[in-house]
């Protein structure tokens, strides 16, 4: 028993259900037997010292988060040091480069299998060990279901990549090396060799990616101790960071502050506008739409737009500017970012809550940047307005565009009719997943030139399970020989965010759930307007309702089988991306660890 800092009343450790349950003496036998067996004592299990899991996400599978297995003695040590006994347990491996079919197939099973650790398991509270891409939010996911006490101590990134004098990021130089390999620029050696030293130490993608991406908003979230989220895998202050999130929970646990106190509806915007400011990846509304969601949160794409796309680009960081992690973290990292949006007005709750007890505002106040070229001051920054649009039309009823990565020659290429400068109209070239893109872009008789938009379906999370990471399509060869570096893009598929392409993308309804992209034929013509945020293909409503009747409420032909149970259980109960592509019998569920 202890006390309850929040409620002023005496609390009972949930452990105490397993290891000190006077109305069930039996069991209490049982637990302690067997916990008992790897060397702790019965004094210690019984000593009404809080139990803490740490969640590892790291493994020999899981390179990106795997320097998690060394923090984990830190975290340890200051488990230990505050008070409290650790227990340290595998989560489901989730490695974004090295799954197939993708990586994105595993979200949603790790998070079924960390909320059912936590529930069924004598743990008090938790540590989750963060990193790679969905390592982070399923893991927020599980935390959100079962709302006992948790931390998050992200892994960081990897220290920066540099080929011959060039910064080389994770991801980004890959997308550029290929386009130089295409057009026989460079050679297979040098591709690999340019791609392979964007990865020079443990930890995550060193770009502004996904990983990145959702570190950093688990802090501006509030989940994680301040200025924790982007320091280098391998630094000094990353493994005393891990000691402190080990302390720190123990005392959680104690003042019983709980994810939904600090998860809220106010951290949620304040995470969307740091997303702005940071440049972060478009799979970010997904997975934060997904987190509220198991909270019971309201929050969709039109928030996303509404909060965050007046913010401006303060993060100078690739793929849409110039530097990587080390020099995030060393500028000031998230608490710099906010430090600078709070003196414009800009954080839209400062009062909201973090782990540390204290709130975000009185974390981050005038904690500004050391290095203005990298973090810019709010005045003078990267781009204004860098947030999501959220673009609807026949076609979809959302679709996120980053318009931050915009670049000059698409500018002048698709938006500089002076009558209606973001509008544009083309011919759509219809790609039926990526097989079928890689296999025919390259083929001169399909006419593809730069008027055309290039679409992608069958490619969301029903379509193709896990919903692939392959929008931002490449223009032939021949046009990539003439200097055209992008086309338009649309697709009902995600984009990695260490890509820089100005896709329209994770458009829901997909493909294969009766969208409207299901419906489209190349050549048919589309017009995006950016400041009507609409996308349409100009056909009558006739002629689409017509196909529509065609189609006959089937799946197109060209979505592939299943090949595992899970791809198969999971596309019968899974949501649409612009709803967090959660599963949606799972998201009734919640608090379930006081139920
Ligand atoms: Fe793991 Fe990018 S592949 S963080
Ligand atoms: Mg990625």
């Amino acid at each position: 028993m202890a006390f309850d800092g929040k409620h002023g009343t005496m609390l009972k450790l949930r452990s105490q259900l397993w290891f000190d349950n006077p109305d069930d003496r039996d069991m209490t036998a049982l637990y302690i037997e067997r916990y008992m067996n790897w060397g702790i004592s019965r004094e210690e299990l019984q000593s009404g010292k809080p139990i803490i899991g740490i969640a590892q996400s790291g493994s020999d599978l899981s390179p990106c988060n795997r320097q998690h297995i060394i923090l984990a003695e830190r975290i340890r040590e200051g488990i230990r040091e505050a008070g409290g006994i650790a227990f340290e347990f595998p989560v489901h491996p989730i490695q974004e480069t090295g799954k197939r079919p993708g990586a994105g197939l595993d979200r949603n099973l790790a998070y079924l299998g960390l909320v059912e650790t936590l529930f069924g398991y004598p743990l008090d509270g938790v540590v989750l060990t963060t990193g790679c891409d969905k390592t982070t939010p399923s893991q927020l996911m599980a935390a959100a279901t079962v709302n006992i006490p948790a931390i998050a101590l992200s892994v960081g990134p990897m220290l920066n990549g540099w080929y011959k004098g060039m910064r080389t990021g994770s991801g980004t130089i890959k997308w550029a090396a290929k386009k130089l390999k295409t057009t026989g620029e460079i050679t297979e050696e040098q591709y690999i060799d340019l791609v392979a030293s964007s990865a020079p130490s443990p930890g995550f993608c060193n770009t502004m990616g996904t990983a990145t991406t959702m570190n950093s908003l688990a802090e501006a979230l509030g989940m994680m101790l301040p200025g924790s989220a982007v320091i280098p895998a391998p630094h000094k202050d990353r493994a005393a960071m891990a000691y402190f999130t080990g302390k720190r929970i123990v005392e959680m646990v104690w003042e019983d502050l709980k994810p939904s106190d600090i998860m809220t509806r106010e951290a949620f915007e304040n995470a969307i506008v740091v997303n702005s400011a940071i440049g972060g990846s478009t799979n970010a509304p997904i997975h934060l739409n997904a987190i509220a969601r198991h909270l019971g949160i309201e929050l969709n794409n039109d928030d996303w737009e509404k909060i965050g796309h007046h913010i401006p680009l303060l993060v100078d960081m690739q793929p849409a500017g110039r530097f990587l992690g080390e020099e995030f973290h060393r500028a000031g990292g998230v608490p710099a970012v906010v430090a600078e949006l709070m003196a414009h007005g800009e954080l839209p709750h400062p009062q909201a809550l973090t782990v540390n007890g204290k709130s975000m505002g009185e974390n981050c106040e005038s904690k500004f940047a050391e290095d203005r070229e990298v973090i810019r001051t709010y005045d003078e920054p990267m781009l204004t307005e860098a947030g999501f649009l959220n673009m609807k039309g026949n076609l979809f009823g959302s679709a996120i565009m980053k318009t931050s990565v915009i670049s000059a020659q698409f500018r002048q290429l698709f938006l500089s009719n002076p009558e209606d400068p973001e509008a544009f109209e083309g011919k759509a070239f219809v790609f039926n997943g990526r097989e079928d893109y890689h296999n025919r872009i390259d083929d001169p008789s399909l006419g593809i030139d730069e008027h055309t938009i290039l679409v992608i379906r069958g490619e969301g999370m029903i379509g193709h399970p896990g919903a692939a990471e392959v929008v931002n399509m490449d223009p032939p060869k021949y046009l990539l020989e003439k200097g055209i570096n992008e086309l338009p893009c649309i697709g009902d598929g995600r984009q990695s965010g260490t890509s820089g392409s100005p896709s329209i993308l994770n458009a829901s309804p997909e493909a294969a759930a009766g969208g409207g992209l299901a419906l489209l034929k190349t050549g048919d013509r589309i017009r995006v307007d950016l400041n009507k945020r609409s996308v349409d293909v100009l056909i009558s409503d006739e002629e689409l309702a017509s196909r529509r009747a065609e189609l006959d409420g089937k799946m197109p032909d060209y979505i592939p089988a299943s090949q595992t149970p899970w791809q198969e259980i999971q596309r019968s109960i899974v949501g649409q991306m612009d709803e967090g592509m959660v599963l949606k019998p799972a998201v009734k569920y919640r608090d379930v660890a006081h139920k």
